[in-house]
């Protein structure tokens, strides 16, 4: 795997909201199984991805605060559904929503995370790209709990989590809701 972080292209990657976008990592996010999907839409072969990081996903777009709030969550056992934009191999890009199983031992420690995207909708990105890109430009002179406590102040005057707000805003309905629990429960 080369490990020189593609450009970012600026070029949107955009596909069926019918595909999941299935991976799966140990409890410290090492990935050891990707779907065709995830492999036909990031670029990256089984080669590149078992074995590494998550972050070779990342896409400098992302605020860390994001990712902080997601790994606080996954890592007390609580599901999360989160909306993140994600670095293709070639440097194009693709916007997902995605939530989590996260899959325990006989001791009750975390053994795997699953985590399932969908394609996000123009809706949801149209309203979480400049919430994203404010929290980068605090990111980058204040540093991360600047942008923790901008987005949690965003959240506290809605009264509501960052998970419902994402769930309210992209949770899936109607049948492709039903057909992708099925989809994940092939999984579990
Ligand atoms: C199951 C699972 C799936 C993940 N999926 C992604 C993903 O699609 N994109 C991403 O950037 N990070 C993903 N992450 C988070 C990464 O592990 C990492 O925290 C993030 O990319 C930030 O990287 P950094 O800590 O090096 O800045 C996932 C983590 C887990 C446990």
């Amino acid at each position: 795997m080369s490990t020189a972080r593609p450009q970012p292209t600026g070029r949107e990657i955009k596909f069926s909201s019918e595909k999941m976008l299935v991976s799966k990592t140990d409890a410290r996010g090492v990935i050891s199984y990707g779907n065709q999907n995830l492999m036909d839409i990031s670029g990256y072969s089984d080669d590149d991805l078992l074995g590494t990081p998550h972050n070779i996903l990342r896409h400098p777009d992302m605020p860390k605060a994001i990712f902080y709030l997601m790994w606080d969550s996954i890592k007390r056992g609580n599901n999360i559904m989160a909306v993140v934009k994600n670095l293709s191999k070639s440097g194009d890009h693709y916007w997902v929503t995605t939530d989590f199983d996260i899959q325990k031992n006989r001791e009750g420690r975390i053994r795997n995370y699953i985590a399932f995207r969908q394609a996000a909708s123009r809706d949801v990105i149209k309203t979480i790209e400049p919430i994203y890109s404010k929290m980068l430009e605090i990111e980058k002179s204040e540093g991360m709990d600047a942008s923790l406590k901008y987005i949690e102040t965003f959240l506290a005057e809605k009264d509501i989590s960052y998970n419902d707000f994402i769930e309210e805003l992209a949770r899936p309905k109607g049948l492709s809701a039903i057909i992708f629990e099925k989809i994940k429960d092939m999984f579990k």
